[in-house]
Formats: structure tokens, sequence, C-alpha cells
């Protein structure tokens, strides 16, 4: 009789994170089934150029039976599992839609879908469930927020967070109801690749860079010599953290592990970095990539007077994540750590060099324009570029 490998149902392999951690855990021995959304043909093609990029050959895969790709969606189109026993589910999909609009989302993937892959689990026997949540499930809380579920429900900024925290509610239900044991992973926001800087998405941290990039042409002047000058208030204390970063590659690699390792089950993880750049160390990477200088920072309250042309361009326009920047929250991370220390992994902070890696990674895709992808990165649906050397 053929021996049963491990087995994995796994959704949003399509997106940033998800075709890291479809790479890593089939690195590691397990199957993977993955639910992709219709039509699946389209959507094989958009995973295959995604995992060409890490190096890796869906076709391959497929042929030997370590991966499996089943047409579905959230929050009710799952499939009958053809493919035998699953062992787990590593929940990945998420709207990131970060404020509701009129089109159901983010609540419809993100609570109604998980609600259903809950229910899924539970029809089809499988004891273990996985999810990937954000870091910001604390919503406004700062002071050494634990790796645990929140009863409470924090202050959120963004409905996305809301939905997210939900979802994590009703996972901490459903294992309570079931003696089932679940595992959560927090990131907080991910950013490319720690050696190469490639992404598959390009908000937040890029979408900010990317409007540094725009105001730096736009006031570039070849007479003023070495730099250009944009006298420009920076909202925040110099010595104050940048908003919390974590490379995809790190991300993905302590969730493979977890995943794969039974005794690191029924914890909360949080995926970030220990301890980010000050603003100051920010304002003067970004400074010397784009050749400008003439930053200065101020109380946040003083920008709300008379703005510049160039203050509106950056910070009116990167209003939704600004308070993000101003919350400087501690997250304890002992159970990643401890993971971290077990496979002997160091966490890739963010350095000068690493800074202008994903950076000219972004720009040489355009910041996200290339292939048809927004700025977002989301409902792209043409093929990834294969960046060098990515592992
Ligand atoms: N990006 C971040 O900075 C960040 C930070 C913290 C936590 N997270 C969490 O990390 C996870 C992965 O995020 P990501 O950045 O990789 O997102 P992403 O690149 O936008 O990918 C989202 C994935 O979910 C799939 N998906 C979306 N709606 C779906 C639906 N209704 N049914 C089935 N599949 C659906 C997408 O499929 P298509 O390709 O077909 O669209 C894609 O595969 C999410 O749980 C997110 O909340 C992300």
């Amino acid at each position: 009789m053929k021996s049963h490998t491990p087995t994995t149902l796994l959704t949003g392999a399509t997106g940033f994170l998800g075709h890291f951690i479809l790479r890593d855990l089939v690195q590691r021995g397990r199957r993977v089934v993955a639910i992709l959304r219709a039509p699946l043909a389209g959507s094989t093609q958009r995973l295959s150029a995604m995992l060409a990029g890490l190096g890796m050959d869906l076709e391959e895969h497929r042929r030997t039976g370590l991966v499996l790709l089943r047409e579905g969606a959230l929050p009710d189109e799952l499939p009958e599992p053809d493919w035998g026993a699953t062992d787990d589910v590593v929940s990945c999909a998420a709207s990131l839609q970060l404020l509701a609009n009129g089109n159901g989302e983010p609540y419809k993937t993100n609570i109604e879908g998980m609600d259903q892959l809950l229910a899924w689990a539970r029809q089809h026997n499988v004891g273990t469930f996985h999810a990937v949540s954000t870091a910001y499930v604390c919503g406004g809380l700062k002071n050494n927020v634990r790796e645990v579920f929140h009863p409470e429900p924090p202050t959120f900024q963004t409905d996305y967070e809301r939905t997210k925290w939900f979802a994590e509610r009703k996972l901490h239900e459903w294992a309570d109801a079931n003696s089932r044991s679940y595992t959560v992973l927090r990131p907080s926001f991910l950013i490319g690749h720690s050696e190469t800087g490639y992404t598959t998405q390009f908000g937040g941290f890029y979408q900010f860079a990317r409007l540094v990039a725009m105001m730096a042409e736009h006031y570039r002047n070849g007479s003023n010599g070495d730099g250009t000058h944009i006298p420009l208030r920076i909202p925040g204390r110099q010595n104050d953290p940048i908003q919390n970063l974590v490379p995809v590659d790190f991300a993905s690699r302590i969730v493979a592990e977890v995943v794969t390792t039974p005794g690191l089950h029924n914890r909360i993880y949080h995926l970030t970095d220990p301890a980010p750049p000050t603003w100051d160390d920010f304002k003067s990477w970004v400074e010397e990539y784009f050749n400008i200088y003439g930053g200065y920072f101020v109380d946040s309250d003083e920008l709300s007077n008379g703005r510049s042309a160039a203050e509106s361009l950056l910070w009116e326009k990167y209003d939704l994540l600004m308070p993000r920047i101003h919350h400087h929250v501690h997250f304890d991370q002992a159970h990643t750590r401890e993971v971290m220390q077990r496979v002997g992994l160091e966490f890739p902070a963010l350095s000068k060099q690493r800074f202008f890696k994903l950076l000219e990674y972004a720009a040489s895709q355009r910041w996200g324009q290339k292939n048809g992808r927004d700025h977002n990165g989301t409902h792209r649906k043409s093929k990834a570029r294969r960046p060098a050397g990515v592992h």
C-alpha cells in the first residue's frame, strides 16, 4: 500500500505570500492542494509564472503529484476532496481591501470565507488548521502586544483589520467547540525578498516609495547641484521606529516550519521586525536613494496647516496608512523567536543595502505597473516576471 504523504489544503497560493508558502511546504515534502479561483487555466498560468520566479517548476510538481490544483473560491465554492485525506488547512487567501466600498469585501472573503473553510474542515474531518492573519488585529494596542488571541475587539483603523480579527475569533470558537488545534501566523507589513527585493505586491511601503519617486522626479532640476532640495515636513520623531515591515521569505519560512512541526502548533506567532529602523535612518536612505534633501521632522499636528505642494503630494495620497506611521507598537515574539532559534534563523533586519534592493526591484517593475498590475499588486492576471536569483 502506498504510504500517505502529509497533505495540506492551501488557499491564496496565487498571492504574494501564498506562492512562497506553497514552494516552502513542497520543499519540506508536503503534498499541497491549492485552491485557485476560476478560470482555473488562467490562475494556473499565473501561479506557474510566479513559482518559476522562485525557481520552482509547477508542472513537474503536478506530474509527481506533490501539487494538486483545484478550482474554488471563498466563501462557498470549495471543492469536494477527490484527493484523499487532508491533514491540515493553511488559510492564506484574503481580501486586502482596506475599507468596505459596497462590494461586500473585505467581509465576504475574510469572515464568511473563514466560516466556510472551517465548516469544510469539520465536514472533512481535518483536525489541524493554520491561518495567516495580521499583526494589526491588535488595532490601536501598543504595549507589548502578546502572541495570544485578543478577546476584546480593539479599535480598528480599517475594515480589513476588523475582518481579520473576526476571522481569528471564528477560528478560536471553532477550535474550542470541536477540540481542534489552531495556529495563527500574524505578519506585519510584507515587503519583498530579503536578498533580491523580489515582490509581486506594491502597496503600503511601495506606494510611499513610489510617491517619493514621483516627487523627486517632479522637482528635479538639472541646475541645482548634486541633490534636489525639497523642503518637506515629516510628521513624527526622528528616533521613533518606522512602521513594522517583514520580508516575505522570512514570513513564509516561519509559516512552513510551524506547519510542518506539530510541536509548534496551537499557538500564535508574530512575524514582525523585532527592531525596526528609526525614521532618521529611513529618511537618510530615502534621501540618498532618490538624491534629494530638505526633509525635517515636525509634530504631526503641525502638518494640518498650509501644506506645500510637495507635502500634499506625499502625505495626502498616503492618508489611509498614515495612522500606522504613528503607531509604534511593540509586538512580543517569544513564539517566533523559539522557531528562529530552532532552525538557526536570524531576522533579516532592514539595512540600507536591503532598502536599496527593495526599491531597485520595485522600480524595475515600474512600481507594479508592469505586467498589468495595479500599484497594490491586486487583480494582476498576467505572468510575473522571473527575477534573477530569487530563492
Ligand atoms: N500583504 C501584506 O502586507 C500582509 C500583511 C499582513 C498579513 N497579510 C495576510 O497575508 C495573507 C496573504 O496576503 P498577500 O499579501 O499574499 O495577499 P495577495 O497577494 O493579495 O493574495 C491574496 C490571495 O487570496 C486569493 N483570494 C482573494 N480573495 C479570494 C476569494 N474570495 N476566494 C479565494 N481566493 C481569494 C487571491 O486569489 P487571486 O490571485 O485569484 O486574486 C490571492 O491568491 C492574507 O491573509 C493577508 O491578510 C498580508
